[in-house]
């Protein structure tokens, strides 16, 4: 997390320069420190942006690849499409390009690539799952909620992002009625009156696509099946028009 208020920003760099994990994702903030200490040992960053004017800032700081950060995703959500948003990034930048928000089954995963994306981003999917560490009344709250019970505020953060109701109300708060927005305040240690991400919950708009808690070789096993079949039905349709550009050529 590279924004200024991240107090613990120079120790999380000291421990990026110790471990060299070969890939470094930086979010709410410049990639640019992140990137002089990553590029020294010849690992990657990829910065996750919400808007072309962050995506082009990530470039120039040398970023080599950008998250799309989409409408419908969990934690701090986008807003723009993600077809719209990979269509225009790939007008300037030819990197490796991610998108996130609201992917949760192997269809969406092919939609993203087809459109022009490397890899995706699946969060709320995996939450669902028994190996995740989350508590399990969050898990519930995942099977039980759709889309309707989600809100966006950056009434929490400082930036938006999506919560699940049912959490906020739980806490104390009334989702109707979502504090103002607060400076942004992105350090762990600062107490507040329900911890962020821990107390209240956030989901993406896949939350839809989660059904019961199972193990996440079960999700991964759809997500292949899935994606099997889209690419299958787009070979079947390129098929169809070939065939049919060759009996319009032979006419
Ligand atoms: C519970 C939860 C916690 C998250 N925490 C972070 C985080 O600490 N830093 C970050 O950059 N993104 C975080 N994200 C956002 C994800 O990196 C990703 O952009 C998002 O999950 C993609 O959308 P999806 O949840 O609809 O799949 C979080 C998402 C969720 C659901």
């Amino acid at each position: 997390m590279t924004h200024k208020s991240n107090t613990r920003m120079p120790e999380d760099l000291e421990l990026i320069a110790k471990y060299q994990p070969p890939i470094v994702i930086t979010a709410l903030g410049s990639p640019k420190p992140a990137i002089d200490v990553v590029h020294g040992y010849g690992g990657i960053v990829l910065a996750d942006v919400v808007s072309l004017k962050l995506a082009h800032k990530a470039v120039d700081a040398g970023a080599n690849g950008l998250a799309c950060v989409s409408a419908g995703a969990g934690g701090h959500t986008g807003t723009l499409s993600p077809f719209a948003f990979v269509s225009a990034i790939r007008q300037f930048f030819d990197g490796l390009v991610v998108i996130g928000g609201g992917i949760a089954d192997g269809f969406g995963v092919a939609g993203a690539i087809a459109a022009g994306a490397d890899l995706v981003y699946m969060g709320t999917r995996f939450i669902a799952t028994r190996e995740s560490m989350a508590p399990d009344a969050y898990k519930q709250m995942l099977v039980d909620c759709s889309v309707e019970d989600l809100v966006i505020s950056a009434g929490l953060t400082g930036t938006p992002a999506s919560w699940l109701k049912p959490s906020l109300c739980n806490a104390g708060l009334d989702p109707e009625n979502l504090p103002p927005t607060p400076e942004r305040n992105y350090d762990a240690n600062r107490s507040l009156k329900a911890r962020r991400w821990v107390d209240t919950w956030t989901a993406g708009h896949g939350l839809g696509a989660i059904r019961s808690v199972v193990p996440l070789a079960e999700v991964v096993d759809g997500l292949e099946r899935e994606h099997c079949a889209a690419t299958l039905r787009l070979s079947a349709l390129s098929a169809r028009s070939q065939a049919a550009a060759r009996v319009a050529a032979a006419a």
